[in-house]
Order: C-alpha cells, then sequence, then structure tokens
C-alpha cells in the first residue's frame, strides 16, 4: 500500500515498519507523507489495540530526517519540513491507541523525536541513540528540544541536545529515555509481550488512561485532575467496568 511503511495487524497489534533501510529508514518527505496516511488510518481502526514502530532491517530505528533532502533548504523551507516532522510526531503521540517504540539500532535525530513521541521505548542491545543536530549546524526540529526535557529532565536533554553525543542503550536506559533493554532477537518478542498485556487490559480503560497521562502533563495539577476524574467517570459507563468487577465479585465467592 506504500512504499515507505509496512503496517501489518498481528491480531489487533499493528507493526508499522520505518521502510527505508538502504538509507538507515531516514525520513524523507516520502516515508513523512506516507506516514501521515498510515498514522490516520490506524487511528480510526477499531480493530487495531495496540501499536509497535519499528524500522525494516537490523541496523536502524530511524537514523533522522534525510540530509540530503534538507542540505538545499532555505530557511522558508526549512521551517515548513520541521512543521510536517513536528506534526507527523505529533500524530504518533496524540494516537488513541498505546505506541511502544521497539528501537532496533539507530534513533539519532528524527528518530530518536520519533521513539520519544510513542508512549514508551524498548530497546535493543545495539541501539543507539542521540540529537546529533547541532553538528549538522541545526537545531533538532522535529519535537526534541520540547520532548526530551520533558521526558528525561532538562540537564540530562540539554547535554544531549547541546553535545550531539550518540549514547548506547545502558546509557540510554540510566538516563531514562529507555524503558527497557533487550538482546535484539528478543526484541520484537519482548514489545509482543507487552502490547499483549495492554490489550488483555480493558481497551477503553487504556485509551482514556493515555489520554490522562498526555494532556495531564501539559495542564496545571488541578485541571489534569479533572481530566482524571471525567476518564474515569466515563469507564462506569462502559460494559467491560461492570462485566470485569462482577467477574472479581464472582470468583471472591466461591
Ligand atoms: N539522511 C540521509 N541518508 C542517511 C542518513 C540520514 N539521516 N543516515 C544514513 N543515511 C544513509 C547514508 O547516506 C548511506 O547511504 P549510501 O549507502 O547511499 O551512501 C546509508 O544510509 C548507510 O549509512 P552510512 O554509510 O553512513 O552507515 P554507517 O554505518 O557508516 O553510519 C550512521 C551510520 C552513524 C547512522 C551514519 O549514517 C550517520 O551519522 N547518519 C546521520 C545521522 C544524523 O545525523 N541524523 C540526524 C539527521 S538531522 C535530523 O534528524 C533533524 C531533525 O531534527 C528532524
Amino acid at each position: 500500500m506504500w512504499n515507505t511503511v509496512l503496517l501489518e495487524n498481528k491480531e489487533g497489534i499493528a507493526i508499522l515498519k520505518i521502510n527505508r533501510p538502504k538509507a538507515l529508514n531516514a525520513l524523507n518527505a516520502e516515508v513523512m507523507s506516507d506516514l501521515q496516511d498510515c498514522l490516520t488510518k490506524i487511528a480510526a481502526d477499531a480493530f487495531i489495540d495496540v501499536v509497535i514502530i519499528t524500522g525494516e532491517g537490523d541496523r536502524s530505528f530511524v537514523a533522522g530526517a534525510d540530509i540530503g533532502q534538507m542540505q538545499p533548504l532555505n530557511a522558508e523551507e526549512g521551517a515548513a519540513w520541521g512543521r510536517l516532522g513536528q506534526k507527523v510526531m505529533t500524530m504518533i503521540e496524540n494516537l488513541p491507541q498505546p505506541v511502544i517504540a521497539a528501537v532496533n539500532g539507530f534513533a539519532l535525530g528524527g528518530g530518536n523525536e520519533m521513539a520519544i513521541a510513542c508512549d514508551m521505548r524498548i530497546a535493543s542491545e545495539k541501539a543507539k541513540f542521540g540529537q546529533p543536530e547541532v553538528g549538522l549546524g541545526i537545531t533538532p526540529g522535529f519535537g526534541g528540544t520540547q520532548r526530551l526535557p520533558r521526558l528525561i529532565g532538562p540537564g540530562r536533554a540539554r547535554y544531549l541536545l547541546y553535545t550531539a553525543e550518540i549514547i548506547d542503550a545502558q546509557k540510554a536506559l540510566e538516563f531514562g529515555l529507555v524503558d527497557m533493554v533487550v538482546a535484539p532477537e528478543a526484541l520484537m518478542e519482548t514489545a509482543m509481550g507487552v502490547a499483549k498485556k495492554m490489550q488483555k487490559a480493558g481497551k477503553f480503560a487504556v485509551q482514556q488512561t493515555k489520554q490522562c497521562a498526555l494532556r495531564g502533563v501539559e495542564a496545571p495539577l488541578t485541571t489534569a485532575l479533572e481530566f482524571e476524574a471525567q476518564a474515569f467517570g466515563l469507564c462506569f459507563s462502559t460494559e467491560a467496568q461492570k462485566t470485569n468487577m462482577q467477574n472479581f465479585l464472582n470468583k471472591n465467592k466461591k
């Protein structure tokens, strides 16, 4: 359906692969267009419960935005490209389903920005992370200056953003940039295992919890707590809440 993005639905768990392995899955205009289309489809698909994003091949998640395509841009075109990248990363972040980044190799620049737009990150021991943009004479442009400090704190984020240092998976775990590190051959199985746990939980409850976690961090605590109260209340109008609680009560009577 798309050239640069592959989408497979494995019993409700969607695996979205960035598919430009010869360029280490660098994000060019075609990938961004395919991604917008694919993410729109995923968001509207009631048969997708969880999404796993990874890179095709065994070397790279995404090695950043396409440097060949960016080199000739002028200031206006650069800003437009950055806005497009921000839009796509925000589409990932805003998907109703939980999104797991299964980081199988390089997650650099726009690749790290894609990983941090996901709900969580599981990394292969071979993965490498960084924001090399300043070395290319640019700022990170797909949300990295904003999402990275929010995720790992200002000090460590500024360290990575200003030094362009590339860190390995273990250091990324210490920094709180990734949530788990596993052997390369266990990466997809681990991500599927986490996805299945979420799938087993109530779908509506998981999606509402995601909305609270996502929107809450941007809001003052009183507003965020009100999001939570509304989401909590809404769950009481679902069949899942009535059934799951009744099942618990029935089990305890035996
Ligand atoms: N853009 C375009 N092409 C890229 C690319 C990128 N970001 N990263 C890798 N490639 C291409 C290479 O040009 C090469 O293509 P050819 O075979 O046609 O020459 C192919 O992928 C393999 O790459 P290398 O030969 O360089 O592989 P390596 O193992 O020697 O090095 C690497 C791997 C360290 C990841 C190196 O490719 C690299 O440094 N890539 C660029 C990483 C980077 O700076 N990313 C940030 C981009 S800027 C950005 O993302 C801005 C933003 O905020 C959105």
